[in-house]
């Protein structure tokens, strides 16, 4: 199916939004209409025209993104869907392949998204880079192995002092964690701090509370509560968390152990935290943190040379992959990358391969959040077992990806 497709006007955002609603199954709220707006960008927006009719979107949004030891542009792929009438004709391919070349112009070497369903993205070279642990606790059961050593304290703070601590907070510390992302403070605005009602299902407002030393901010936790009073009288609150953010561990253990020791709650439930979550590991039972992985950020590296010479590596190495990229042939063919701790140079070259791999299978080990050794053993990634080896080392990353939020 050949239709137009073309960047949305800011006049179009009404009709964009409905038709995001129905294909995504939800009705469009369009008292949200003008948060949406705010952070839309209209000039990234690729949408498909039937006649008047918008019936398949698409966007980007302009992204710093952290990865392993630097940040790079790259462009989040979002609001990507298609009506019912016209799926599996070829709109979103379509869509996929003005978005690319849109990525291009910009020179933003990745692309990364959150894929509704899993099966959808690998056929454009995205693989699921990163991963989100949700943890449910019961806070009866969530003492700590060792006596929490916090030098400072945890305050709860309204949502105007939250407006401006959590931005510094955040700003201060997201080049650190491979998949977070800047905010801007529209995004702020429009994204984290904007708390309308149809959001809660049922549960409260958020809460805020910030963790201290000396006065200053070292990390927030921003959450929800639920109420629940149970006929046996026990405590049955639920504790939502929805972000919990700190600049150093012990920021970090003093939030959790704030959450787990508000009264009344009988289970802490955090959606999203980082695959290597310290929680398991500050409670004294660490099976009593409940854990569900799975698939986050996904990532698409569009400009090889760029990305693999931009991020930093485990250790120095030098080796030759070659990348199957049937989708953006500007990315296929054969790299030698010489990895080092403090850089790394990406250069075409005719030598043999010494591991081979497809653009998908890069995306998913880019962060260094999956090891090139498991997709070896999986088959996806073919090279000698000391070529492996060596590339998986390399790849590695210590902190492990992690995207905080959904777009
Ligand atoms: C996902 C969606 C956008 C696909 O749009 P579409 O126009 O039907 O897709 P296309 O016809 O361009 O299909 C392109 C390719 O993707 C495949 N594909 C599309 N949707 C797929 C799905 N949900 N699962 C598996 N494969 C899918 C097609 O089979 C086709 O494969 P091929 O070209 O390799 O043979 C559409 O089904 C939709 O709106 N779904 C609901 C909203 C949603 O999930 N959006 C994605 C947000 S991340």
């Amino acid at each position: 199916m050949s239709l137009p497709i073309r960047p949305a006007t800011p006049d179009e955002f009404p009709a964009l939004e409905r038709a995001m609603g129905l294909a995504f199954g939800g009705d469009p709220v369009l008292a949200d209409s003008e948060h949406g707006r705010a952070i839309t960008e209209f000039d990234r927006t690729r949408c498909a025209y039937d006649g008047e009719e918008i019936v398949g979107t698409s966007g980007a949004i302009s992204l710093e993104l952290a990865v392993p030891g630097a940040t790079l542009p790259a462009a989040g792929t979002t609001m990507v869907s298609v009506r019912s009438t016209h799926r599996r004709r070829g709109l979103l391919r379509a869509m996929m392949r003005s978005h690319f070349e849109d990525v291009r112009e910009r020179e933003e070497p990745l692309a990364a998204l959150w894929a509704s369903e899993s099966s959808i993205y690998a056929r454009f070279g995205y693989g699921p880079a990163a991963e989100m642990c949700s943890i449910t606790v019961e806070p009866a059961r969530a003492r700590f192995a060792r006596p929490l050593e916090a030098p400072g304290r945890c305050r709860l703070v309204g949502s105007d002092e939250a407006g401006k601590v959590l931005p510094a907070v955040y700003d201060a510390g997201w080049r650190e964690r491979p998949g977070h992302f800047a905010r801007s403070a529209a995004w702020w605005e429009h994204r984290h701090l904007y708390d309308p009602e149809h959001q809660r299902d049922g549960a409260s407002s958020y809460r805020f509370a910030i963790y201290e030393e000396s006065g200053a901010p070292r990390g927030f936790i921003k959450y929800r509560t639920r109420q629940k009073w149970p006929p046996t009288g026990l405590p049955g609150n639920e504790l939502q968390v929805v972000e919990l953010q700190g600049l150093d561990a012990t920021a970090r253990a003093a939030l959790w152990r704030h959450a787990l020791d508000v009264d009344l709650v009988a289970e802490v439930q955090a959606w999203n935290c980082p695959a290597d979550c310290e929680l398991p590991w500050l409670l004294a039972d660490s099976r009593r943190a409940l854990r569900t992985v799975r698939d986050s950020l996904w990532l698409r590296v569009l400009d090889v040379k760029r990305a693999l010479e931009s991020r930093r590596y485990a250790v120095e190495q030098d080796f030759v992959l070659a990348l199957a990229d049937d989708d953006w042939p500007d990315a296929a063919g054969s790299w030698r990358l010489e990895t080092g701790p403090e850089g790394a140079a990406c250069t075409r070259t005719t030598r043999e391969p010494d591991i081979r791999l497809a653009a998908t299978d890069l995306g998913t080990v880019y962060m260094g959040g999956h090891r090139i050794g498991a997709l070896a053993r999986a088959g996806r990634v073919e090279g000698t077992a000391e070529a492996v080896a060596r590339a998986d080392v390399a790849f590695s990353w210590d902190p492990a990806p992690w995207c905080p939020e959904i777009f």
